[in-house]
């Protein structure tokens, strides 16, 4: 062998396995880092107290009443998660047709955000806009005749927008899709002077099989009548992503999410790429359902697959990821630790 005749970065001079030798070097040269700041928790509200329900196709996610939740989410302040997201689960009786209770400023989410914020003031609280939790067809606008009438549902998701921000909610979540709603809602949140509330746009939300576990937790699933495929992102499309994205932070978005998650590493890298904005992924129901699957068969290890997944979002270009394991991961990781 003749080692050494040709300089440069050629083997034997160069061996890239030098930097991976042991743990601390590995540290040294890590190119992305997960913390504890990265992380988005959602949760499940319903009526009652003392109450956690455990949501069958998710292990170890819960619903849980006002006052559990507001302890559960103590928990992960306390962790560090900078913010969490609320999903309720309302009672069918209130559902209607036209979604009505979303507007109601005493409906359960709205309750839910008063408590959390009154208890807990340092974590964030987003609340998703979009009418599914509330209808009586589980679609996210209004539907009339086989259609969902985009214009009307601006209407509506304006009306809810103000009340979860009266509630105290931090960032608006319009995870609807409809044409024009970050528009929308940014200038009726700003006539009524909450010219503060963020707006993180659902941008690219693709009609995804990954929701399910979702629709059974906040009760729709059973109800939703057809798909929602005449609003949500057909899963063939990434220069509509960008479209979307680009409409969204014109009327005002302050920042924007890619959803679901692992399937659309792609989307995640392109939107960055493209527009240099805080960009967050949603890890979503049915990717954790998969995972929680393989750990309760112990065929894969929950702990270093989950920090393998939320490293490849930040590695895909998103700064933060909204995840079911956000404060198992927490946890793991420590308060003003790295990963
Ligand atoms: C509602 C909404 C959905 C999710 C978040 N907000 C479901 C849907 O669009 O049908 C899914 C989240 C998850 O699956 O974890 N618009």
């Amino acid at each position: 062998m003749t080692f050494g005749v040709r300089p440069g970065p050629i083997f034997p001079s160069t061996r890239l396995r030098r930097n991976r030798k042991n743990d601390w070097v590995r540290r040294l040269t890590a190119e992305t880092k997960l913390s504890v700041d990265d992380l988005i928790w959602p949760t499940f509200v319903v009526e009652g107290s003392n109450q956690s329900q455990s949501v069958d196709s998710m292990p170890g996610v819960y619903r849980y009443s006002i006052d559990i939740l507001v302890d559960q989410i103590a928990l992960a302040e306390e962790c560090g998660i900078p913010l969490v997201a609320i999903f309720p689960q309302i009672d069918d009786r209130l559902k209607h047709s036209d979604g009505r209770e979303a507007i109601n400023p005493e409906n359960l989410l709205c309750r839910a955000v008063r408590e959390v914020k009154r208890q807990i003031p340092n974590i964030g609280v987003l609340c998703d806009v979009a009418l599914d939790p509330y209808n009586s067809d589980g679609h996210d606008g209004i539907f009339r005749d086989g259609k969902i009438l985009n214009d009307e549902t601006l209407d509506i998701l304006g009306s809810q927008a103000i009340v979860q921000a009266e509630a105290g909610c931090d960032i608006i979540g319009p995870s609807d899709m409809m044409d024009g709603r970050i528009g929308f809602i940014r200038s009726i949140l700003d006539q009524n002077n909450f010219g503060d509330v963020n707006i993180m746009a659902y941008s690219a939300k693709y009609a995804s099989a990954f929701y399910g576990p979702f629709r059974d937790a906040i009760g729709s699933s059973n109800a939703l009548k057809g798909d929602k495929k005449t609003y949500q992102m057909a899963p063939t499309n990434t220069d509509e992503a960008l479209r979307e994205t680009g409409m969204d932070l014109f009327e005002g978005a302050d920042m924007v999410m890619i959803k679901p998650g692992l399937p659309y590493l792609d989307i995640i890298r392109r939107i960055k790429d493209s527009f240099k904005v805080p960009t967050y992924a949603y890890h979503v129901s049915g990717e954790y359902a998969m995972l929680q699957a393989a750990v309760q068969n112990n065929w894969i290890d929950y702990h270093s697959a989950i920090i393998e997944m939320l490293i490849s979002f930040k590695r895909a270009g998103a700064n933060g990821v909204l995840t079911y394991s956000a404060r198992d991961v927490a946890k793991l990781i420590g308060r003003d630790q790295y990963r």
